[in-house]
């Protein structure tokens, strides 16, 4: 940790609340989280296209794009799962600070890096939906036949398998990716933030 003793803050001259009145919507983070291969990534990019046809400016994060640049200092033991998902909410942040949606598509399997997300912005602007799909299925889908390779012994610290997943305590919403369609978990989201007149 460095010293932040001689840094100061400097508040921008366009405020959050200009940014938004300009967009002509709300700014504030949908955050998936769930198994590899529950679907996140896929509802992220559905919404993302839905809201982008409704002129709602939304950006997606996802996990394995994110590990190739920002964080491709970072493995998989719980302190760099924790550091991974800490950078992506300051991230996050400032994505919402500058008026838009931010779409995170992250397994972040601990309850604890979650909630320090949504500490760090305002109530309204943290949205945790768990994409819920049970371990079977996920498995049984496999797109990057990591499940495969973990059953085997050679990859370790895999989420559900050597390493844990804690389910959310209190989402916003559970989407299940096992019983409905891509549109209908994109469209119980758009309720959603139709009904929290977020969109
Ligand atoms: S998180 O746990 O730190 O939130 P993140 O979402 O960034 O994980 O990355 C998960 C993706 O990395 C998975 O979808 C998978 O493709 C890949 N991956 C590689 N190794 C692992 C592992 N040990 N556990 C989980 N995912 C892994």
């Amino acid at each position: 940790m460095t010293d932040n003793k001689n840094i100061t803050w400097h508040d921008y001259a366009i405020t959050k609340k200009q940014r938004r009145n300009q967009n002509g919507h709300e700014s504030f983070i949908i955050w998936f989280t769930g198994l590899s291969g529950s679907g996140k990534s896929t509802i992220a990019n559905a919404l993302a296209q839905t809201l982008f046809i409704r002129k709602i400016n939304s950006y997606v994060l996802d996990g394995d794009n994110v590990r190739h640049g920002l964080n491709k200092d970072l493995g998989f033991s719980e302190k760099e799962r924790a550091e991974n998902i800490r950078r992506i909410g300051e991230v996050s942040k400032l994505f919402v600070d500058s008026g838009l949606v931010v779409l995170t598509a992250f397994i972040s399997p601990f309850q604890e890096d979650r909630d320090q997300v949504r500490q760090i912005v305002e109530p309204k602007e943290f949205i945790e939906v768990y994409v819920k799909c049970s371990l079977d299925e996920c498995e049984k889908r496999d797109p990057k036949k990591l499940y495969q390779k973990a059953r085997a012994g050679k990859l370790k610290n895999f989420t559900g398998i050597d390493s844990p997943y804690e389910e959310p305590i209190n989402p916003e919403l559970v989407i299940e990716t096992n019983s409905y369609s891509v549109e209908e978990c994109v469209n119980n989201i758009i309720n959603y933030l139709e009904k929290m007149k977020l969109i």
